[in-house]
């Protein structure tokens, strides 16, 4: 299994924060925002790890993180992304990296309480097709929503006037090799991206879409609102951990 954390992107809805540096190099709490989805990939047994930047502080990554060995690790891998092509896009370049072997792919900006090991182990023991995390929220139509016909996922839409559900799509993925064969299938949506919402689909189309509940707290950090939000819950969760 490898790890890939998708720290692309220029984002603007941050903005004049992410003026001068890239979205994932923010302080959240006591660390920058990319140390949150690494610690969580190491702490789910995987060390094959590939970071994925872009913008014009991808350098800075490198200096911030080198071989990863804050974190136990010997080696990181990194590529760049260039403009704002999407997730599914930034994912697309891994290719090589994943070299048909599985993959958890987990976004730069998403903060979470709990290890995901379990999830994790539950994909490894899944014959193939992807797995998702769902999590209950008060604001779905910021995120990919699931619609649900009984406990089965009958489709994901991005970012719905509507939701159909309260249960948002985190931003941490589970593939088989499969899934950048779909990649190459994706046509650009309104927002001009390749949408991982579109690969989800793509799964469920096929049937071997899996899911979890995801258990503790989550946000991502993309707003002015959910990276104060992140940054509480870092520091609640840092003061819990010291008792
Ligand atoms: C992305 C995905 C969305 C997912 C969210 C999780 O949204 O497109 O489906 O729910 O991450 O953080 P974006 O951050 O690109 O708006």
């Amino acid at each position: 299994m490898k790890g890939i954390i998708l720290a692309g992107g220029l984002g603007k809805r941050l903005e004049p924060l992410t003026r001068i540096t890239n979205k994932h190099l923010l302080p959240v709490y006591n660390k920058p925002m990319i140390y949150y989805p690494l610690g969580v990939l190491v702490d789910a047994g995987i060390d094959d790890i590939m970071i994925v930047t872009g913008g014009n502080n991808a350098g800075d990554f490198l200096r911030l993180l080198g071989n990863g060995r804050d974190f136990g690790l010997k080696h990181i891998n990194y590529t760049y992304q260039r403009g704002e092509g999407g997730i599914a896009e930034a994912l697309g370049l891994c290719e090589h990296f994943a070299d048909n072997d599985r993959i958890v792919v987990i976004l730069g900006d998403n903060l979470i309480e709990k290890s995901i090991k379990k999830y994790v182990d539950e994909f490894r023991r899944q014959d193939e097709g992807a797995r998702i995390l769902l999590k209950k929220v008060k604001d779905p139509e910021r995120f990919g929503v699931a619609e649900f016909l009984g406990n089965k996922v009958i489709s994901i839409k991005e970012k719905p006037k509507k939701p159909k559900s309260e249960y948002a799509v985190c931003g941490i993925y589970m593939y088989d090799p499969h899934v950048f064969d779909i990649i190459k299938t994706l046509k650009p949506s309104h927002r001009g991206e390749l949408e991982i919402t579109d690969v989800n689909n793509a799964y469920l189309r096929r049937g071997d879409l899996y899911y979890n509940i995801l258990q503790g707290y989550w946000t991502d950090c993309g707003t002015h609102e959910s990276l104060l939000y992140a940054n509480n819950l870092a520091a609640k969760l840092h003061n819990k951990e010291r008792g």
